[in-house]
């Protein structure tokens, strides 16, 4: 099969993570005899760099005639002190809601091996497997006006939390579709107790309810929601929520399964090609030292070929090649604990390759 696949790695790791995960789509491709082209453009302060603009029109026109994309991070000191309109953010921002990427799929899953990685017990952290469904395209991030003002005379600011409820209405929707496929359990975060906007999600989550009378539906208020993360994750099947929520908690849910560096994401459009990225940042810590983690990216490039080219074992041989070779004993610096010697970005990006081609074997 031929796919077009539009790479955007941007900046800090997400040049190192973003290189990994294509060179496991070329061995995939190599693997079942498909076609996969990539082309790449700019995002974040990579571009601002080379153009001017953390989003040319360039790349949003690569993205809407690929079949896929496929992102590293943004972001770093270096532009942190541009104006709001050119920082590296922005760009993201703005392919979200150019491309109408409503939904950010988040899924949180044990890896065995991993147990000692975690600073979690292991009793809290076993068998854990639940997936948040984010909104991407609404609330704080996008509500006008959000700007430095003056109030009674003073330094002040505003940001605008704003969402149409129909917003509201296609993100649950789809969390409960997702349930129905899974534990059948969905776990609406909000902050009903003092902001409105909650109370119109809670309103729409139990109306949509309604139409799934297998599901569950269970409100939790996000301060709870990010206690009972850590206190006993396994009650949870589908977490749906507002965007910043589910920024903040997605990252806070990475710390079950051993790192930030585990955890892939998958951006759906309303009309057009998905976005697939690591939900981390682009690690200015460790940028340019040859030992981010890749396996965040290289399982959303796994997730990549699941939900838009339907290629279910290749997707899952990406994500057994990433079981076994942390099986193995094989780890980079941030899951590697004390006194395990660690891998480099790149050897792990190659053992990754050896288990996937070497399963043809077995
Ligand atoms: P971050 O996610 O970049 O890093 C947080 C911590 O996790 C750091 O200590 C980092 O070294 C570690 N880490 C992250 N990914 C790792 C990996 N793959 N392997 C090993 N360790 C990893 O968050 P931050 O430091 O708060 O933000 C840095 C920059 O990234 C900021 O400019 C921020 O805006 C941007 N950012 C971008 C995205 C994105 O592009 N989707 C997401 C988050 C943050
Ligand atoms: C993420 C990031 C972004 C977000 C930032 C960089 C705009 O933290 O993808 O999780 O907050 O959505
Ligand atoms: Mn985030």
């Amino acid at each position: 099969m031929k796919r077009k696949i539009a790479v955007l790695p941007g900046d800090g790791i997400g040049k190192e993570v973003a290189g990994g995960a294509v060179e496991i789509l070329e061995a995939v491709a190599e693997r079942f005899e498909h076609e996969f082209t990539f082309e790449y453009g700019q995002i974040g302060g990579a571009a601002i760099d080379a153009t001017g603009q953390p989003l040319p029109d360039e790349t949003i026109e690569l993205c809407k005639s690929s079949d896929a994309i496929l992102l590293g991070a943004v972001g770093g000191p270096k532009w942190d002190s541009q104006p709001t309109h050119l920082r590296p953010e922005r760009g993201l921002l703005k392919i979200r809601k150019d491309l109408n990427l409503y939904a950010n799929l988040r899924p949180i899953s044990y890896f065995s091996s991993l147990s000692e990685a975690s600073p979690l017990k292991q009793e809290i952290i076993e068998d854990v497997d639940f997936i948040i469904v984010r909104e991407l395209t609404g609330g704080l991030y996008f509500g006008k006006p959000s700007e430095r003002t003056i109030f009674e005379g003073k330094e002040a600011v505003v940001d605008t939390l704003f969402y149409q409820k129909e917003e509201m209405r296609r993100i649950i929707e789809l969390s409960f579709e997702i349930a129905s496929q899974r534990q059948k359990k969905v776990t609406s975060v909000d902050k009903a107790n003092v902001l409105e906007s909650s109370r119109l999600w809670r309103e729409t989550a139990e109306e949509v309810a309604k139409n799934y009378p297998d599901v569950t539906l269970e409100h939790m208020l996000v301060d709870n929601a990010a206690m009972q993360l850590i206190r006993n994750p396994r009650q949870f099947d589908v977490v749906v929520t507002e965007n910043m929520f589910g920024d903040i908690l997605s990252d806070e849910a990475s710390v079950l399964t051993g790192s930030l560096g585990m955890l892939s994401s998958a951006s759906i459009s309303v009309d057009g090609p998905s976005l697939f990225e690591p939900i981390h940042g682009s690690a200015p810590d460790i940028a340019g030292k040859n030992v981010a983690n890749p396996l965040a990216t290289i399982l959303s490039a796994a997730y990549m070929l699941r939900l838009s080219f339907g290629m279910e074992k290749e997707a899952e041989a990406v994500e057994k090649a990433v079981h076994s070779v942390l099986d193995s004993g094989f780890r980079t610096i941030d899951i590697a604990g004390n006194n395990t010697e660690s891998l480099s970005t790149e050897e792990m990006i190659a053992e990754v390759k050896a288990a996937l081609l070497n399963e043809v074997a077995i």
